[in-house]
């Protein structure tokens, strides 16, 4: 049952993107889906509304340039209309959808009454730091979800409210990080970060760990080439790949027990330390586009291993994993390896150390810089017991493997952790 919840909840996180982020779903609705399937999705799509206020005094009120639901009431949709400035918002509204326009600036004036927002979306937009009014956000003590991707933002904005929650700051030009900006956001549940212009000076010396609900942090697509310091121990999702990192000190993990994937694809590592990985509830680890040229302990946890376009000759199971603990199997079920400079599949051993596998993805090798070579078998599929067959049906897992190899295939552009999910 604990993996069966471990695996749903994988695919929810890693495979629900679509959904939620145009849903403005939350990661407690998807876990609400799981226990409950009674309800229609379209009720838990609902934003709350503020029902002490009567209805037909709220419908009347919507900016002119926008949209407000009668059956949402308290959100306001002025997305994708070429607006230049941020229209007069009616006190009652708590979700505003602004992205798509070609707003410049966020001047004082902009949510003076609007103090009931939970949400803002200013995603792309033209907004730059210093046409952000100081201050302008952090009088909404309700707002819990910022997004400003897509921007010309080169700082992160402070100061924000402390309730803060979801801040999701992907795609702008953020060079900068002042001390000030980190303070006091002990609700942020998720950063995002992903695809700006952070070096390793930036994120030194700042304290990312007081923000002690944070559970994802995303600094994929940045300029990094050492690993974070001074995370928080609150951590479950990491996500750095496309950055340069080529190195991971010792015992680096042992600061975060906590988390469940980890994302270093398209770095830079020629090896790593051998017990590194070693967390208790590790279940994604994704290492893709290295350097590696040996595999290193993987926990009992751990489900899928992602290891192609690596230098690894072999793949010793033996390191993998030293012993084997029958009444404590390992979880693994995906193993990804092409691009790699394997002359010979994974050794049978294999299958007693991860008795749950179900797939090991050989695809191509690069024997020679030149030349590409394939294993007689370049998918190792194992066939299920009709126990397992009936699991897997139940939990939709054995399309979703499948699902999961097409889109390794198809690029991984957008392949970093959904922003929207805390
Ligand atoms: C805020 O509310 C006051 C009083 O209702 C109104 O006069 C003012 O124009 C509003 N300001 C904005 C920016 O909506
Ligand atoms: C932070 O979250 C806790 C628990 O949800 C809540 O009680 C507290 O009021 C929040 N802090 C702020 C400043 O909103
Ligand atoms: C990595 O980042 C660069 C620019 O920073 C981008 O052009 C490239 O598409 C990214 N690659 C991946 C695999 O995300
Ligand atoms: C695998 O690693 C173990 C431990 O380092 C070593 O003793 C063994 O020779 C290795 N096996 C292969 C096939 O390289």
């Amino acid at each position: 049952m604990g993996l069966l919840n471990l695996l749903l909840s994988l695919s929810l996180v890693f495979g629900a993107t679509v959904f939620c982020q145009y849903e403005g779903e939350e990661f407690e609705d998807e876990f609400e889906d799981e226990l409950d399937n009674e309800y229609p999705a379209v009720f838990r799509l609902i934003p709350s509304v503020d029902y002490t206020i009567p209805y037909p005094a709220i419908s009347a009120k919507c900016a002119k340039e926008c949209f407000c639901p009668p059956a949402f009431p308290a959100s306001m949709y002025c997305d994708h209309r070429k607006l230049q400035t941020i229209p007069s918002i009616p006190s009652h509204i708590q979700q505003l959808y602004l992205q798509y326009n070609e707003i410049e600036a966020v001047p004082p004036e902009s949510f003076v009454n609007a103090t009931a927002l939970r949400e803002i979306n200013l995603d792309h937009n033209k907004i730059k730091s210093d046409k952000i009014e100081n201050g302008v956000f952090a009088k909404l003590s309700n707002l819990v979800q910022l997004h400003l991707e897509h921007n010309l933002l080169e700082e992160i904005p402070f100061p924000l409210p402390r309730g803060i929650e979801r801040l999701i700051l992907g795609f702008n030009k953020i060079s900068r990080i002042s001390a000030k900006a980190l303070k006091g956001l002990e609700n942020v549940t998720m950063l995002d970060l992903c695809n700006n212009h952070l070096s390793d000076s930036e994120i030194k010396g700042k304290d990312f760990s007081n923000m002690q609900s944070l559970m994802q942090i995303n600094l994929c697509g940045n300029k990094l080439q050492t690993m974070p310091p001074e995370l928080p121990f609150s951590l479950m999702y990491i996500s750095l790949e496309n950055n340069s990192i080529s190195f991971i000190p010792d015992n680096y993990f042992q600061k975060f027990p906590k988390i469940i994937a980890l994302r270093m694809s398209y770095n830079n590592l020629h090896e790593v330390p051998y017990s590194a990985f070693n967390l208790p509830n590790l279940v994604e680890l994704n290492l893709g586009h290295n350097k590696l040229q040996q595999v290193f302990y993987i926990p009992r946890s751990l489900q899928h291993l992602y290891l192609e376009d690596n230098d690894i000759e072999v793949i010793n199971i033996t390191l993998l994993c030293p012993s084997i603990d029958p009444l404590n199997l390992n979880h693994l079920t995906y193993i990804r390896v092409d691009q790699n400079k394997l002359t010979a599949p994974i050794s049978t051993y294999a299958f007693f150390c991860f008795p749950h596998i179900r797939s090991i993805y050989y695809g191509e090798q690069k024997i020679s810089a030149d030349q590409q070579t394939q294993l007689r078998t370049p998918v190792f599929q194992r066939y299920l017991t009709a126990e397992e067959y009936d699991e897997a049906e139940e939990n939709h897992e054995a399309e979703e493997n499948l699902e999961e190899q097409d889109q390794d295939h198809r690029g991984r552009d957008e392949d970093y952790f959904d922003a929207y999910l805390y």
